[in-house]
């Protein structure tokens, strides 16, 4: 973490520090969108706080994509009465996907003592809620910084929004249609980020390999950001199925700073499901992908996401998602019980709690059962290991890999794997 640098004399920011306490919901997204919330506080002369009995504000950005999400942050933001009436002037946001979705009228009516309700349409503008409740920033702006996390890792936003119309999907309704930032805004973003102690760059955004800027297309981004000194390894997260080019291809062929990973949401196993999902593509276009993609760029690692309990899942739906497991060969998944995101009665959920539940632990089980094969696999390969300390790093291919010694931190180091321990590989330097 960044440390707060020291204010001048007659800067605003002589005063004693003030501190913000931000809790993130959701996805990457909304994290990175909390860290450019961190550095507008941050130009305020405010620190990031994890005692929230120390903080001036509070910010809350939440999520909406599965109604889980969202009564977690409904239930965060009432735990917050205590603070406010502890602390009346401080001050409470509530950005973020359920802020866009509920609105400020409501979100206001249900909580009163909410000074700020800024949605993921507006969170662009965020500035403009910090200068209504706290004035106008200071004239001593800094570069923009990765403040979160340890300097290694740092998103950077490519696109907003997102224009596909899953039938399941709340996203594109709370952050709008996709909106692709300029390849220059991008590069600034990065190289900023990689001065700041970045080594390894995500891109992010909901179709995020769909990005077109006038004549700069997703592969031509990706060498444009490759191409800055001091970078290690570029990531990014999540790409459709619809948007692989022939170009990334090759691209994830000869690039070893390009990560041989991907993670590559597949939402079902069955043809019928994938279409009322409207995902656009079949069962086998997307092993096809996956075949041209591992052929292009041997032991790639590809997770994924899967929704069980869609309306109307047969049990063979089901088992056409099960059998995918095996036959994707992912390295991990993300599995979600089917959460309706709208009144309309087709999407309402058709099983029952119990039945979904019973679905849900044997599809867990088949991704852990499987998730082993693929480690042990890994085993007496050699791994190209991006270091965080001198005994722990992770692949190009995102497995976290323990060494007794000789990683050097923020450099990348190839790696023998000697074996597999619960989701890591034992390795050795060479
Ligand atoms: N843009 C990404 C996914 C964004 S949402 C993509 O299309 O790949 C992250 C994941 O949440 C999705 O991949 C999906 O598996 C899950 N999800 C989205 N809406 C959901 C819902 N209504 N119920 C359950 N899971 C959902
Ligand atoms: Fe939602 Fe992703 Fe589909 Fe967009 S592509 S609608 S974000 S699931
Ligand atoms: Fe949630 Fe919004 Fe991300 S709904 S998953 S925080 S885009």
């Amino acid at each position: 973490m960044q440390k707060p640098e020291k204010p001048q004399n007659g800067d605003p920011r002589s005063r004693p520090n003030k501190a913000v306490f931000i809790i993130t919901f959701g996805c990457q997204m909304n994290e990175a969108d909390s860290e450019d919330i961190a550095a507008s506080f941050r130009r305020r002369g405010y620190m990031l706080t994890e005692d929230i009995k120390k903080a001036d504000a509070v910010v809350v950005n939440t999520c909406t994509v599965r109604q889980r999400a969202e009564d977690k942050a409904i239930s965060q933001i009432g735990r917050l009465r205590k603070w406010k009436l502890a602390k009346p002037e401080g001050k409470l946001f509530v950005v973020g996907c359920a802020a866009q979705k509920l609105g400020g009228k409501n979100l206001k009516g249900r909580f009163p003592f909410v000074d700020e309700v800024v949605g993921a349409k507006a969170i662009e503008s965020f500035e403009d809620a910090l200068v209504t409740q706290l004035g106008p920033t200071p004239e001593t702006e800094t570069a923009h910084q990765n403040l979160f996390r340890s300097p290694q890792t740092a998103y950077v936003t490519i696109m907003r929004g997102c224009s596909l119309k899953c039938s399941y999907c709340i996203v594109p309704a709370v952050r709008g249609p996709a909106v692709f930032l300029s390849p220059a805004a991008v590069l600034k973003d990065a190289a900023d980020k990689i001065a700041a102690g970045a080594k390894e760059i995500v891109l992010l955004g909901q179709t995020v390999n769909s990005y077109k800027h006038g004549q700069t297309t997703f592969s031509e981004l990706l060498k444009e950001v490759l191409a800055l000194p001091g970078l290690e390894r570029l990531r990014f997260m999540s790409p459709h199925p619809l948007y692989f080019e022939d170009d990334f291809t090759a691209l994830l062929g000869r690039e070893r700073k390009l990560a041989r990973y991907i993670h590559l949401p597949v939402q079902s196993g069955s043809d019928r499901l994938l279409k009322l999902m409207r995902r656009g593509y079949t069962r086998s276009q997307y092993l096809a992908l996956l075949s041209r993609l591992r052929a292009a760029a041997p032991g790639l690692a590809v997770s994924t996401d899967f929704i069980v309990g869609y309306p109307g899942e047969t049990e063979e739906d089901f088992q056409d998602t099960l059998s995918m497991v095996k036959e994707g060969r992912f390295t991990m998944a993300y599995c979600f019980k089917y959460s309706p995101r709208s009144d309309r009665p087709e999407m309402a959920a058709t099983l029952s709690e119990p039945g979904i539940e019973a679905r849900l632990e044997k599809l867990l089980e088949a991704v852990k059962i499987n998730s082993r094969v693929i480690l042990n696999e890994r085993i007496g390969k050699i791994e190209e290991v991006l270091f965080e300390t001198e005994t722990y790093g992770r692949a190009s291919g995102n497995f976290a890999v323990r060494v007794k010694a000789g990683g050097e931190p923020g450099k990348v180091a190839r790696v023998l794997a000697t074996g597999a321990e619960k989701n890591s590989l034992m390795g050795k330097v060479l």
